[in-house]
């Protein structure tokens, strides 16, 4: 199939879709920016919150006529809720990139490996993004062993809005959605690949957002086949490697880069988690995996090396305590690692941004 999907072929379809007012969807103005990537097109549909319901079925013949078009590898059309939306999405700023709704950028937190600290690197990276002034996201997309309820002791379970719209659990400013909080800790899942792949587009697009600089996703350990698809079905704007200094030199971080590169997300650069030891006791500081060998390495591949964190027991405690470290004490060193790590990233996330696309101008 050589057929290329063009944003013209998506209008055109998009333009027999009506709104429940009679009026067409395009028309109405209620499209936000369409994004295509290799034939899968994304885009939201604002409409006013209360009445989400009523939009659903042309949300699903938006899909469909999109499905139906020569070349179209999937839709994923979502419902955006802005209660400010009266049809006139396009006076105020639409999301613009690879984002979802009113989803800005995506990043993913993955490693070779279990056990490295992916998710403590992700939450910990969330809420050093919501300190630098962000609004932010956090989606625990690992389905064999969710972390997010205990990592921000989150007992309580998501309330509906409507039928099908969850809304996230707010903790330490944090948007957070787990598929953790939607079921039971004891009940054994048995995930099969499509389920896994739609599991986290549910909780995508199923989970009200609303509008956010950045939504951090933890996704499963692991380069396998549901790692690599759920890389490809979300539009990331890249992804971050977690990686202990003796994987590093090992082949683990450098699986993780491969699968990133396959699907074409570009990898915004290597974390270097437990990279020394700290005393708890004297603050003496040990190179016990040679330090160090990691930003080696990571020029070496020809990835940015983007910090350091010790193997530190404040890290372990308040990160079992549902306090993560730049929660609890956001002044301390560790938290400023990651509070630059962050602030590299998004410097990363958002320029690439402005040198993908032109700025867009709206007059009104
Ligand atoms: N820098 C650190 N210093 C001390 N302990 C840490 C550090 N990073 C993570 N840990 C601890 O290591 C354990 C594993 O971390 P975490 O759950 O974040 O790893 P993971 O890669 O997400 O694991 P999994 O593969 O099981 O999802 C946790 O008990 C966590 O508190
Ligand atoms: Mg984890």
């Amino acid at each position: 199939m050589t057929e290329t999907l063009t944003k013209d072929d998506v209008l055109k379809a998009l333009k027999n879709v009506k709104a429940p007012n009679g009026q067409d969807i395009v028309t109405l103005g209620i499209l936000s920016e369409i994004v295509i990537n290799k034939g899968k097109v994304y885009f939201a549909l604002t409409v006013p919150q209360r009445e989400a319901k009523s939009y659903e079925p042309v949300r699903k013949a938006a899909e469909a006529a999109i499905k139906s078009l020569p070349g179209a590898a999937g839709a994923m059309v979502t419902l955006t809720a802005d209660a400010k939306a009266q049809g006139a999405a396009s006076a105020h700023q639409a999301p613009s990139g690879r984002g979802i709704g009113g989803i800005k950028h995506i990043i993913a937190v993955a490693s070779g490996k279990g056990g490295v600290g992916k998710s403590t690197t992700a939450v910990n990276l969330a809420l050093a993004f919501k300190e630098n002034g962000l609004r932010v996201g956090i989606l625990d997309a690992d389905i064999y062993g969710p972390s997010l309820p205990r990592l921000l002791a989150i007992r309580n379970k998501p309330e509906l809005i409507g039928d099908n719209l969850l809304a996230p659990i707010e903790k330490y400013g944090l948007k957070v959605m787990s598929i953790g909080f939607l079921v039971e800790e004891e009940t054994p899942m048995i995930w099969r690949g499509p389920m896994v792949i739609s599991a986290l587009t549910q909780m995508l697009k199923d989970v009200a957002w609303g509008d956010s600089d950045i939504l951090v996703v933890d996704l499963p350990p692991g380069t396998g086949d549901a790692q690599l698809t759920m890389a490809q079905q979300v539009p990331l704007s890249g992804a971050v490697i977690v990686s202990t200094p003796q994987d590093l030199a090992l082949i683990d971080a450098r699986k993780g880069l491969n699968m990133f590169k396959r699907v074409n997300v570009p990898v915004l650069g290597i974390v270097e988690n437990m990279s020394y030891f700290l005393c708890p006791k004297c603050g003496h500081r040990s190179d016990i995996f040679s330090h160090g060998g990691a930003r080696h390495e990571a020029e070496r591949l020809g990835v940015p090396f983007l910090g350091a964190l010790p193997l530190d027991m404040a890290i372990r405690e308040t990160s079992d305590s549902g306090h993560p470290i730049v929660a609890a004490d956001p002044s301390s060193m560790n938290a400023k690692v990651y509070k630059t790590i962050a602030d590299t990233l998004w410097q990363r996330v958002s320029n690439k941004e402005a040198t993908r696309q032109a700025p867009k101008i709206i007059m009104e």
